[in-house]
């Protein structure tokens, strides 16, 4: 049996919204206050002047334990439902739980401040504060999906609920803490959680609240993201009664700076912010780094929320704790490993991203789930037609297996000992590109891009690779739209800069290099790699032919 359970407090549009749904998807609909009071054969005020509040819990209890016994329906429970711990248990055993969210205010302006509603008791404004304030957590520990109705229309929170019902379930990835690893339902204390799934924006505030129910929130945000993502992140803030100050920041890589990450530090202790306040990082890599840094330092460190709006983000930098700003001397240059306390990848904020953008996150999935193997890369090369199409189910399986990739490597290697330098693979030549054609006239996913393939044709070269994994490697970059036929034509237009001499100059110059030899991290075959020192002389005749195919041409 699989009924959807509306909650949210009064005035949330349970009842409203509930028959609307049903309509819809043709199901009863079932009203738990008018059932209580049929069964009951008295009205909701009534038992509770005659029995008091436990007295109504219980009758309330009897009630939602009945309907195990009837067809699958759209039931419209009370505000108070979750209270009980044997209510949350049977609302999430029977079915989906839809939390609908409002603000105290609002849910006034909807009810009354006094109207039937006998636990308000005339307490207006105060005291649906206080109520929905005490049971916030309780509407997010039992909800399955979190639809704020601030604003909106019950046939726009309908429409909210239907695709909801339809979208992936949540998986959560854990990071760090005893050193496991899970990828479950649940959620789970000690490290992080890396949230992925689809309406997380609009729980922000709720997940916040969990962690810290009186921290302030100082909300950092890519100005451009802000503009469409801004108004939701603003409503789950307001309804989940979180006290915020926001941050904007112009949109690119030149806000990752030291004068950026001074101001911002500056803004906090404006605010107000203190040893308890939380960050909430909203946007891509960039606000994610510099928006880490701060709360690293900022009173010697606050908590961090990753809200990652790019692809890239989702699946790397938000994931990992490395975060930094660019200094004049070199990118990433001064930073901290400062591990967020949350991650929320919402699929749904990617509908926005360019293509392009897309592409540099697909690159970076290609290369964690290259060196992961297995089943992993199967399903990713399976599902890349959905992803391509945005496919929110597909994107989210990609999004899972990468975190999953990621969170392993990272957690059994914290401060980048050893294990990490996996993820360089394709990063050797890729960075020296990026120096040599200039950062930002190549992007950097399609950099690495083709210095995976570049590590291909090195590792076939040396003998180190087996047969097909040049060719596999090539055929997914191409599937991704990180092809040579794309890549190419930019690396042409800087051929006087790309001669093999200037690039082991240049990998030489990479912080990653040892003692002027450069490195490869080099895949054997899927889920096989190893990190080989190349003398200069082999490098510079594969760097030859790698050249002369570019000076042919595509
Ligand atoms: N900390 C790490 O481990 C790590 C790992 C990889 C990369 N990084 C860093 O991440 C940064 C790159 O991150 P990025 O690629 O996310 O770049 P970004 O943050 O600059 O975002 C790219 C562009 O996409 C826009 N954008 C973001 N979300 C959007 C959305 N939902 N819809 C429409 N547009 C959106 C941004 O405004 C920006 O113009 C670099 O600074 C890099 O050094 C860090």
């Amino acid at each position: 049996m699989s009924h959807i359970f509306l909650t949210g407090f009064m005035g949330a549009g349970k009842s409203t919204v509930g028959r609307l749904l049903a309509g819809r998807l043709d199901r009863p609909f079932v009203d738990l206050d008018a059932e209580i009071e049929r069964r009951e054969g008295s009205s909701i005020p009534d038992i509770f002047r005659t029995r008091g509040e436990d007295g109504f819990r219980e009758a309330e209890h009897r009630a939602l334990s009945a309907l195990a016994e009837l067809p699958d329906a759209v039931v419209a429970t009370g505000g108070g439902v979750v209270l009980r711990e044997d209510n949350q248990v049977l609302l999430r055993r029977s079915g989906a739980v839809v939390y609908l969210a409002v603000t105290p205010e609002e849910a006034i302006a909807r009810v009354g401040a006094a109207g039937d509603r006998p636990l308000l008791a005339g307490g207006g404004l105060d005291a649906a504060r206080r109520i929905l304030g005490a049971r916030l957590s309780l509407y997010s520990l039992t909800a399955d999906h979190v639809v704020n109705t601030t604003g909106q229309s019950a046939a726009e929170v309908v429409e909210t609920i239907l695709r909801r019902l339809d979208d992936p379930d949540c998986a959560v990835v854990h990071v760090g803490g005893d050193g496991d690893l899970r990828v479950t339902g649940e959620a789970s204390s000690g490290g992080y959680d890396v949230m992925i799934g689809t309406g997380l924006v609009d729980q922000a505030g709720l997940r916040i609240k969990a962690l810290a129910p009186d921290a302030s929130v100082a909300v950092v945000a890519d100005d451009h993201v802000w503009k469409s993502l801004g108004g939701r992140v603003g409503v789950a803030l307001d309804d989940a009664e979180v006290r915020y100050s926001l941050h904007l920041v112009p949109s690119g890589e030149s806000s990752k700076s030291w004068q950026t990450a001074g101001t911002l530090l500056d803004d906090f202790a404006s605010a107000g912010a203190d040893r308890a306040s939380i960050v909430l990082a909203v946007g891509g890599g960039v606000v994610g780094d510099l928006a880490g840094f701060c709360a690293a330092t900022y009173m010697r460190g606050i908590r961090v929320v990753q809200l990652p709006t790019t692809l890239l983000a989702q699946v790397d930098s938000s994931v990992g704790g490395k975060t930094g700003v660019d200094l004049a001397a070199g990118k990433n240059l001064a930073g901290a490993f400062w591990p967020p306390s949350l991650v929320l990848a919402d699929i749904e904020a990617l509908a926005s991203l360019p293509e392009a953008e897309l592409t540099n996150g697909l690159v970076e999935i290609a290369k964690g789930l290259l060196v992961n193997g297995g089943d992993p890369l199967d399903r990713f090369e399976r599902g890349l037609d959905g992803v391509l199409a945005r496919d929110r189910a597909a994107t989210c399986c990609a999004v899972r297996d990468a975190v999953a990739f990621k969170a392993r490597i990272v957690t059994e290697d914290l401060r980048e000992s050893g294990l990490r330098e996996c993820l360089n693979l394709g990063h050797t030549l890729g960075h020296a590109l990026e120096v040599l054609v200039g950062y930002g006239t190549l992007p950097h996913g399609l950099a690495v891009a083709e210095g995976m393939r570049f590590a291909a044709l090195l590792a076939s070269h040396l003998g180190v690779s087996s047969p097909g994994v040049a060719e596999r490697t090539t055929a997914l970059l191409d599937r991704l739209g990180a092809g040579e036929a794309v890549v190419r034509p930019v690396l042409e237009s800087a051929l006087n800069r790309l001669n093999p001499a200037a690039l082991v100059a240049a990998m030489k110059g990479d912080k990653k290099s040892r003692a002027g030899v450069v490195r490869f991290v080099l895949l054997e075959e899927p889920g096989r790699w190893s990190a080989v020192a190349v003398d200069d002389a082999t490098l510079l005749s594969v760097l030859d032919m790698w050249y002369a195919s570019l000076e042919g041409g595509v």
